[in-house]
């Protein structure tokens, strides 16, 4: 499997806290033999979606002449996507959010260019969790969008540091993003049914570096840790 991945680091401050995790996952996916290209959204002109659907006409192309069209192509290229965002008043960064809605174009195309690409996110927060940050509905919201363009969500990680460079305080957490990137095209996101009777198809065991990456986000909010998987991984918290 070819493997490109596009990041896109959406918050303002250009060395702060998900552009630390979004540089580790880089380094992770290159260690890994992957290309690997960096995008550092602030700096760019990206303006609003219109809403005046002329891509509904013109087979996903989108008239407003803005840098989404240097980024247009590189979103159709790339095996994957990686967005590392801050979380500003309870959700994605401004940045992220107006980026994303100009996805809205490629919808015109069919099939949707982003179908059956592979996405994750990671976040930084200033408050103490995923839940009292408001990181919880970044991540809904990504993952309710993953699913729309039928894409694979890989893994999220996300880290409680307000100040820029916090994140480099928390090796673990720097350490996990290393390794999203590593085995971003190894997860098997696609069997996740079955990764939640506690089985990996592809690995064979219950170590799945993907389901680690998983069950994290799936202790801090979505169930109790009850599944056999879950014990396992509690067990042996890393690779
Ligand atoms: C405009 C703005 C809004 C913010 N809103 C939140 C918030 O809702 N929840 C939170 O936990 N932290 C919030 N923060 C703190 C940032 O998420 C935190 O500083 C984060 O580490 C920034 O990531 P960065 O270093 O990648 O920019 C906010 C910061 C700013 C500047």
């Amino acid at each position: 499997m070819s493997k490109s991945i596009l990041i896109l680091k959406a918050s303002p401050r250009e060395r702060g806290n998900s552009a630390l995790l979004a540089s580790q996952a880089a380094e992770g996916a290159r260690q890994a033999g992957a290309v690997v290209e960096s995008i550092y959204l602030h700096s760019l002109d990206i303006r609003p979606c219109d809403a005046c659907d002329l891509c509904r006409e013109n087979d996903g192309e989108c008239v407003i002449q803005d840098d989404m069209q240097i980024l247009y192509p590189k979103l159709r290229a790339a095996n994957a996507i990686l967005i590392a965002t801050p979380v500003y008043w309870f959700t994605l960064s401004a940045q992220a959010k107006l980026f994303i809605d100009r996805w809205y174009a490629l919808l015109g195309e069919k099939p949707n260019p982003l179908r059956g690409k592979r996405f994750a996110l990671l976040l930084s927060y200033g408050d103490s969790d995923l839940q009292t940050s408001g990181g919880i509905h970044a991540l809904h919201t990504f993952e309710h969008m993953v699913t729309y363009l039928r894409g694979e969500m890989v893994g999220c990680v996300h880290a409680s540091a307000d100040n820029p460079g916090d994140v480099l305080n928390q090796p673990a957490l720097l350490d996990e993003a290393f390794r999203l990137g590593h085995f971003f095209f190894e997860c098997c996101s696609v069997h996740r049914e079955e990764h939640t009777l506690g089985h990996c198809p592809i690995y064979h065991h219950h170590l799945c570096p993907g389901l680690l990456l998983y069950w994290r986000v799936e202790r801090t909010y979505r169930r109790p840790v009850e599944t056999l998987a879950s014990r396992l991984l509690l067990a042996r918290s890393h690779l």
